[in-house]
């Protein structure tokens, strides 16, 4: 089945984000063939979880701190989140670029993720001049792998596909540039684990997406779903993303 996540980043206070919470569930509610996953900030888990209480759209994280408790300021464990969340976002370039996470970090958050019974999705992608150097595959081979060492869960993973310059940028990659790339990381699953690894990945493409070419993404070989960022703000473009996602051979 798809799988669509928003990633609201740090946008809406607590009221805003119950009403866009609501307003998502409200228009999606009748679409049955697609994971719907909303990633509100940190404060607004709680209330959007009770809010969403009997639906059928699931709340993740944007990040967690892989210790489950201790001197941390400032940090969310991923502890306090087992329970409360059923997906969460790791390694996403804001949190590597800005925050300045390695990939020792993102694969420790993942681990931490699956040991409590979250599904990590595991961001990745390459710079500008990444994609400039005709090295853009194997550098995001690399960096996938290095976010994921010691994980053992092939079953339970996901992977999100986001380039940097597409990105907030209106600039999405084109779908066969987002194939080639999540062929190839798929092709890497199953070389290191298995086929069967390969045939459970679930694979996001991010950057950009939008209502008018979110369909020629999900009708991509490799292209199992989307992060949203931006479009995800607005109930009914998230809405007009999760319906293109229906249907797909
Ligand atoms: P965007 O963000 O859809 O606004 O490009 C995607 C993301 O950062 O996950």
């Amino acid at each position: 089945m798809p799988l669509v996540v928003g990633n609201w980043k740090m946008n809406t206070n607590v009221e805003q984000a119950v009403g866009l919470a609501k307003e998502v569930s409200d228009l999606t509610h009748a679409i049955d063939q697609v994971t719907k996953v909303i990633c509100p900030p940190y404060v607004s888990l709680e209330p959007i979880k009770k809010a969403l209480a009997g639906t059928k759209l699931h709340v993740g994280a944007q990040n967690l701190h892989p210790e489950p408790s201790g001197a941390f300021t400032g940090e969310v464990s991923v502890h306090m989140l087992s329970g409360l969340v059923e997906f969460a976002i790791v390694g996403h370039s804001e949190r590597r670029n800005i925050f300045g996470e390695s990939d020792d970090t993102v694969a420790s958050k993942v681990i931490a993720a699956a040991a409590h019974k979250i599904r990590p999705i595991v961001c990745v992608g390459e710079s500008t001049n990444q994609r400039d150097s005709g090295n853009a595959i194997d550098l995001v081979k690399q960096q996938l792998f290095a976010s994921l060492n010691g994980y053992q869960d092939w079953t339970r993973l996901i992977v999100a596909y986001e380039p940097l310059w597409a990105i907030g940028t209106d600039k999405a990659a084109s779908p066969e540039i987002a194939q080639e790339m999540m062929g190839s990381i798929r092709k890497a699953i199953v070389s290191k684990a298995g086929s069967r690894a390969g045939e459970a990945l679930t694979l996001l493409y991010g950057g950009s997406v939008k209502s008018g070419n979110a369909r020629s993404f999900f009708e991509q070989q490799d292209i199992d779903g989307a992060l949203v960022g931006g479009s995800s703000l607005s109930a009914v473009e998230f809405f007009e993303i999760i319906k293109r996602a229906e249907h797909v051979d």
